[in-house]
């Protein structure tokens, strides 16, 4: 049963395609003339990719219930959300008068992160394909689980020919590298160094990313190592919002979480050292040399 109505609502969707591009031969899919006129005008959204077709066909997969709790039984969103540590940074459901929907406004924040997954020059090597591809069909591990079982999926047809409603010379995003040494440098002591009237973050994640360091003395290179490789759990290296580390102590009327039992460290996301942060997350600062912002004495550095 369940089985059936997916597929029915795939070949709704499939129909829904093919009207769209009644043009279209089946022959190649990279071929950008094909569709005629209008996929040579370049879109004015990230990386051209087309809205319209996002809204109506990609982002209802996301949401699609697929009739369990567990692993690939659950919808993407289940595990895709600011909330999660997952990429894909999806934002949380709206909820109103019992229904549970994403506005206009949060459709676009959306359709901007899926954006930086995909790969309109060579769309088959996009992360939204391979990452819910078995990996028997040349899809990559992921800890969602298996979703498509081959490139034939009505899904992956899908998001294929959205990924090609891009401007063919976009490219992947490069996979950002959030810098160890800036965080040991700089990131580290702010553990360490409550704001006033609040307790260190030490005080309450010490068995996790804020390992409290030795009496009187910096913290040693494993002990750094050690917090960053849990703290990087809270990351989503190049996208500072869907990071976990930025967004609890965040004050929620600055688009911060609900919800922090530590308290605050950050009333805006333009205070300095919030936007130290972001910029180290977003791979832009490296090395030791530590921005006005994020310049502490304590712990004593030998
Ligand atoms: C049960 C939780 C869960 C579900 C459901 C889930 N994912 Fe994921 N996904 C994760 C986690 C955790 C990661 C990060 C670790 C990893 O890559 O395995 C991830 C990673 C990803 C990535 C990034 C891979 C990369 O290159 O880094 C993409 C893209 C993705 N998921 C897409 C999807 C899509 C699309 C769906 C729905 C069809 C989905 N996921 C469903 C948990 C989930
Ligand atoms: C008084 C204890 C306390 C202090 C101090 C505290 N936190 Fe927390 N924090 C918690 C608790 C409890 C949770 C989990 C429940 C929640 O979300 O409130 C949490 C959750 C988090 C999370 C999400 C963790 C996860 O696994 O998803 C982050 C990130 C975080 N805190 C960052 C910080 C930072 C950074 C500081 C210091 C500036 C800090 N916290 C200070 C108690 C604290």
């Amino acid at each position: 049963m369940k089985k059936r109505s997916l597929q029915q609502f795939g070949l709704l969707l499939t129909s829904v395609i093919l009207f769209n591009c009644s043009e279209q031969n089946s022959s190649g899919s990279n071929n950008v003339a094909q569709s005629g006129s209008d996929n040579m005008t370049v879109r004015d959204t990230p990386k051209g990719l087309d809205y319209d077709f996002y809204k109506e066909s990609i982002e209802p997969i996301f949401i699609r219930h697929r009739g369990g709790f567990v692993g690939s039984d659950t919808s993407c969103v289940a595990c895709h959300t600011v909330q999660a540590n997952a990429p894909l940074g999806l934002v949380a459901l709206t909820e109103e008068n019992g229904e549970v929907f994403w506005t206009e406004e949060q459709s676009r924040q959306n359709f901007e992160n899926v954006a930086m997954l995909v790969n309109p020059s060579d769309p088959e090597t996009s992360r939204l394909l391979l990452a819910p591809l078995s990996p028997t069909a040349g899809g990559e591990r992921h800890s969602g689980g298996i979703f498509w079982n081959s490139t034939d999926h009505s899904e992956y047809r899908l998001v294929a020919n959205w990924i090609e409603t891009g401007n063919p010379n976009a490219t992947a995003d490069p996979v950002v590298d959030v810098d160890f040494e800036f965080f040991r440098s700089c990131v580290q002591p702010i553990f360490v160094n409550p704001l006033e009237n609040a307790m260190p973050c030490t005080e309450c994640h010490s068995g996790v990313f804020a390992i409290p360091p030795p009496a009187n003395a910096y913290w040693t290179e494993e002990q750094s190592r050690l917090a960053f490789e849990e703290l990087i759990y809270l990351i989503d290296p190049g996208r500072p919002d869907s990071s976990r580390f930025l967004h609890k102590p965040l004050h929620p009327n600055a688009g911060g979480d609900l919800m922090h039992n530590g308290g605050r460290r950050w009333y805006s996301k333009d205070d300095p050292e919030r936007q130290a942060l972001a910029s180290w997350i977003r791979g832009e600062s490296t090395g030791s040399q530590c921005p006005s912002a994020l310049q502490f004495d304590n712990p004593p550095r030998s």
